[in-house]
């Protein structure tokens, strides 16, 4: 079974996919982080963000096991992954890796902005995760100055705008609800009864197919 799951930033999508990957017992990939880890192997490497073929090449040369977590989770690897993710050569080197990951035997949990539209277009269970603007940047700003860093969240929530237009608004796969993915809003819930309402709607989406392979 593939569950793939997109949405916009903070809307609580990286935690109801982790949630739910244990829950079925599926592997989960956060494809954010593949963006996020070309975004500061560029920042690194000092490529050019105007020259889409090194940063292209730099897609294709990723090595994960060279990141911290903490690393790709700051403002800043943030700014970058948006930036890379807006070109399509960037894009294409990292679409098979994640075709791969989705395509194993048992399935797989994939949570980014266009699992559902481009890199499976075929999944069995089709979500998208938001919430208000407001809402997000609260979540994001209350998690960044947890870890130190220092921005008003009137900067934050102006950085989630600029963010969102961009991936909204590219020409490649752009940050869009697939026509068939179940809708859930996470303003007024907590995580645990986002992922309760997330849970009862892929079950109902299971048992609508019965051919499919089920968990
Ligand atoms: O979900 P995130 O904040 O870790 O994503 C980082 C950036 O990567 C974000 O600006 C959108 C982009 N992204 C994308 O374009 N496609 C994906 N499948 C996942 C993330």
């Amino acid at each position: 079974m593939i569950i793939a799951i997109d949405g916009t930033l903070a809307s609580g999508k990286g935690t109801i996919a982790r949630r739910l990957s244990r829950w079925y017992g599926l592997p989960h990939m956060d494809t954010g982080r593949l963006y996020r880890a070309t975004g500061v192997a560029a920042m690194n490497k000092g490529a050019d963000f105007d020259d889409p073929d090194a940063l292209a090449e730099v897609a294709r040369s990723l090595d994960l096991n060279d990141y911290e977590e903490a690393l790709l989770r700051t403002a800043e690897a943030g700014q970058a992954a948006s930036k890379v993710a807006a070109i399509p050569a960037v894009r294409a080197a990292l679409l098979e890796l994640q075709r791969a990951f989705a395509h194993q035997p048992k399935g797989a949990v994939l949570d980014g902005r266009d699992i559902g539209t481009v890199v499976c277009p075929d999944a069995d269970v089709k979500l998208w995760i938001d919430a208000s603007v407001e809402r997000r940047a609260t979540r994001r700003w209350k998690e960044l100055t947890e870890k130190g860093e220092t921005l008003s969240l009137e900067d934050m929530i102006a950085q989630l705008k600029e963010r969102d237009e961009r991936d909204r608004n590219r020409q490649d796969a752009p940050m869009i609800a697939a026509a068939d993915s179940v809708l859930i809003d996470t303003t007024h819930l907590t995580i645990d009864a986002a992922v309760d309402k997330v849970r009862a709607a892929v079950e109902a989406v299971i048992a609508q197919k019965p051919e499919s392979s089920g968990p």
